[in-house]
């Protein structure tokens, strides 16, 4: 007999502009990242533990209890007590496509496509907001302090609004864009460049103040250009993004060399995007253009590439 087979999945997301300034109160926006994926596939059977596999990382193991101190053991137990203790028994396979620490929101995408599968195979349909609700909860008995972002880009799959202490925004673009990512292949943990803009932001706190509302003036900018789809204005705002950032002391050669390769390559707009010193850029190109850049950019170093598209409704 075939067992039933429920299959979820979830986007990768990636802070368009904004990042740093949004840790001091101005907004940013992220947007997801729907071309590049973690899948969630949940068979069902009648007894027994529910068995997970990640075959991306080798690993396998039962639930209840899982491993201690793993964040999808914590994520399993939240979302039985969320779903009133559901019988969940069978076996969950997790594949992802969504680089690990790339500030790519996988760890809250793979939550996503876990709680999506096993909803499914449970019969309930979850709406987004809940599954951003329990995604949250469990990211925050994991991480500690997460910013919501993540879980809301990624449960509604559209473009988030997101200020520090509200809840984050969905919110509906006019026109798709299509963004090439590429990873510079260097790990630059955020907290320490978190840290690092601390420290300036306490030895000068007028200039790095004036730095931040220059960035939050232009993120509004932004999402009134993606509200009304003149597109063209895009570019220049997301350059003029990146030279607050490299003045914010958050840049670097290898991440500047790579923007000003799509730039080169025919991208009217290029910036890191996250934490930088490392982890990704982003490049705004016309989608004719898209695979141009993406080879431009993995000849100028990149490891890797992905081409997405923001389409209006998410
Ligand atoms: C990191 O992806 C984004 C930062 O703004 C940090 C944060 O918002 O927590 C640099």
């Amino acid at each position: 007999m075939t067992r039933k087979t429920y299959r979820a999945s979830a986007s990768a997301k990636v802070i368009l502009c904004g990042e740093h300034a949004v840790v001091y109160g101005r907004p940013a926006i992220a947007v997801p990242v729907s071309d590049v994926r973690a899948v969630a596939t949940y068979i069902p059977s009648s007894a027994g533990p529910l068995h997970m596999h990640l075959p991306d990382v080798g690993e396998h193991w039962h639930w209840p209890p899982g491993p201690d101190n793993h964040p999808l053991s914590t994520l399993l137990h939240t979302i039985h007590a969320h779903m009133q203790h559901p019988a969940l028994h069978g076996e969950l396979t997790v594949r992802s496509d969504i680089p690990i620490g790339g500030g790519m929101g996988s760890s809250a995408a793979i939550a996503t496509a876990i709680v999506r599968a096993l909803a499914r195979g449970l019969g309930r349909d979850l709406p987004p907001e809940e599954v951003s609700a329990i995604v949250f909860e469990a990211e925050r008995i994991w991480h500690g302090t997460p910013s919501g972002v993540d879980n809301t880009v990624i449960a509604y799959e559209r473009p988030v609004w997101f200020v520090r202490g509200e809840p984050p925004q969905p919110f509906t673009i006019a026109r798709p864009f299509t963004l090439v990512i590429a990873d510079s292949g260097i790990s630059a943990p955020t907290r320490e460049v978190v840290g690092d803009v601390r420290r300036r932001w306490e030895a000068d706190p007028a200039r790095y103040n004036a730095i931040f509302d220059a960035i939050a003036a232009l993120v509004h900018e932004i999402r009134a250009v993606l509200e009304q789809g003149n597109l063209e204005r895009l570019g220049p705002l997301l350059n003029e993004n990146q030279r607050w950032l490299e003045e914010m002391g958050v840049s670097s050669p290898v991440l500047e060399r790579l923007i000003a390769a799509a730039r080169a390559a025919g991208a009217p707009g290029a910036k890191l995007a996250g934490a930088g010193r490392g982890g990704n850029i982003i490049a705004l190109t016309p989608p004719d253009r898209a695979e141009a850049v993406a080879r431009a950019l993995r000849e100028a170093g990149a490891r890797a590439t992905y081409i997405t598209t923001i389409t209006a409704t998410g």
